[in-house]
């Protein structure tokens, strides 16, 4: 293959976390004279960014992959050469193995590796099938490439900060520790300074990311730890140009203090939190290995809602982890009651290879997995059509966000993550406007510009009347 490589189309598999890396990589191959293309037929390079955390994520990889194959033989046969490459948690946990499951990819990048692309893409070009999964020694986020001010307001007004990566808390189900490896913060100034770029691009909203977010210990000015809490502090007054701060994915052991004096006294921050508890079984949370306690969970909560009276909690539930009885699913189905859930993620358990609870004998059938899965949906679902209609008439501060190609309406978020579709000019696109909820499905809202409405500078985080 030649110099004449141009495009590249990226498909991103799984979390928000794999979207900001998706973005980075593109910013690095724009240093590479390449451009993203939204159409594979048109791309001299195409990057799966793939998501290992449960069966049916890694499955679809290797069914595109199948695809993809065929395009790279008939690119081939013109005389028109396509390279695959495979980065994220699938690249990470299989490696070469995945190489030789695979002989169309032409490279393997792991999560930890993303600025090694240059250097592997000269050695893919070069016919070598080269594998980058080992953790790297030296700083991905310092060697990797800022984006222009042009691919920063591409992206559109709220955007993605990783400030935390990795997970050290070995939940028994799950890959993440070691796909994404130990945890480890960046440091605050840094973090301060993408924000700023961000801000000055144009970004209104910023969404910190972390596999762990509120184990969150980056040196602060001063050279010490600064908590998750510390650095809301830190980026509300040092780029008071984003009026809008959110953070995921917390868990419940890491809720310290300073976060709870963050949603009290910051009006920047939203007033919604991603905290998953993954059962309401004592006896399940101690066998997936959670270090904390239904009682724990429930206090956090309330503790939340004392500093916070109008935050909406979301959550994340397994049903169906080995050994789970009638009576422990139950305890998942009342603490669902007993908090309320605004949305809620539910998945049936999957077995991932290497983790302990893949090695348990009392597996779950698929059938009963699949009827506690349709019980608690329907719960779920109750809670969040519930917690929508409670919006119905209120005004709520939006971030437009982008226009449906469709219907030419614009879509939102309100300061409770759900969207929001408003009828509203597309000059109105970047700004956050008052808009009076009309009406409410389950997992999204609809309604029109207030006759008041004016850019809210000052971010506004409560609902503005009712
Ligand atoms: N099976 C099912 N769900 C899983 N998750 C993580 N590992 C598994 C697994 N093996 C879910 C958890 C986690 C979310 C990101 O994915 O609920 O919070
Ligand atoms: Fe996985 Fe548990 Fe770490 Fe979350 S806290 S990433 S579920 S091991």
């Amino acid at each position: 293959m030649t110099d004449t490589l141009r495009k590249v189309f990226i498909k991103t598999y799984g979390c928000q976390m794999n979207a900001y890396d998706s973005a980075r990589m593109a910013d690095t191959l724009a240093g590479e004279g390449f451009e993203t293309t939204e159409n594979a037929d048109l791309a001299d390079l195409i990057l799966l960014n793939t998501c290992h955390i449960r069966e049916k994520a890694a499955d679809k990889v290797y069914s595109d992959i199948g695809r993809l194959r065929r395009l790279k033989n008939e690119r081939a046969s013109v005389g028109n050469p396509l390279l695959i490459g495979v980065a994220g948690c699938v690249a990470q946990a299989e490696g070469t193995e995945m190489m030789r499951r695979a002989p169309a990819i032409d490279f393997l990048v792991g999560p930890q590796n993303y600025h090694h692309l240059p250097q592997l893409l000269a050695q893919a070009k070069a016919g070598k099938r080269p594998v980058d999964v080992d953790f790297a020694v030296d700083d991905k986020f310092s060697a990797l490439p800022s984006p222009s001010p042009k691919a920063i307001a591409a992206r559109g007004p709220a955007a993605f900060l990783t400030v935390q990566e990795g997970c050290d808390k070995f939940c028994s189900f799950c890959v993440v520790p070691y796909t994404r490896g130990a945890e480890m913060s960046r440091p605050v100034s840094r973090i301060i300074a993408e924000a700023q770029r961000l801000a000055s691009a144009g970004v209104r909203e910023i969404t910190l990311l972390g596999q762990n977010v509120n184990a969150y210990h980056g040196a602060g000015a001063d050279g010490r730890p600064a908590s998750l809490g510390r650095l809301l502090f830190a980026l509300a007054r040092q780029v008071p140009q984003i009026a809008r701060l959110r953070y995921t994915t917390s868990h419940p052991r890491d809720m310290h203090d300073e976060l709870y004096e963050a949603h009290r006294d910051l009006p920047q921050l939203m007033p919604y939190l991603h905290l998953p508890v993954q059962s309401g079984s004592d006896r399940m949370l101690h066998a997936m290995n959670r270090g904390h306690t239904r009682g724990d969970y429930l206090r956090l909560i309330e503790r939340m809602r004392q500093v916070r009276p109008d935050i909406a909690f979301s959550s994340d539930i397994i049903v169906g982890h080995p050994g789970e009885s009638e009576a422990d699913f139950d305890d998942t189905l009342s603490l669902v009651e007993e908090v309320g859930y605004a949305a809620c993620y539910s998945f049936k358990y999957s077995e991932r290879p290497g983790t302990p609870a893949a090695a348990h004998d009392d597996q779950i059938t698929e059938a009963i997995k699949s009827e506690r899965l349709a019980r608690l949906q329907e719960r779920l679902d109750a809670h969040a059509s519930a917690f929508t209609a409670s919006l119905v008439g209120m005004i709520l501060p939006v971030l437009l966000e982008r226009q449906d190609q469709r219907t030419n309406r614009l879509i939102g978020r309100s300061p409770f993550l759900i969207p929001v579709n408003v009828d509203a000019p597309a000059d109105l696109l970047g700004h956050i406007v008052a808009v009076h909820i009309r009406k409410a499905a389950p997992y999204h809202l609809s309604g029109d510009v207030a006759a008041n409405a004016t850019d809210i500078l000052s971010p506004a985080s409560h609902a503005m009347a009712q």
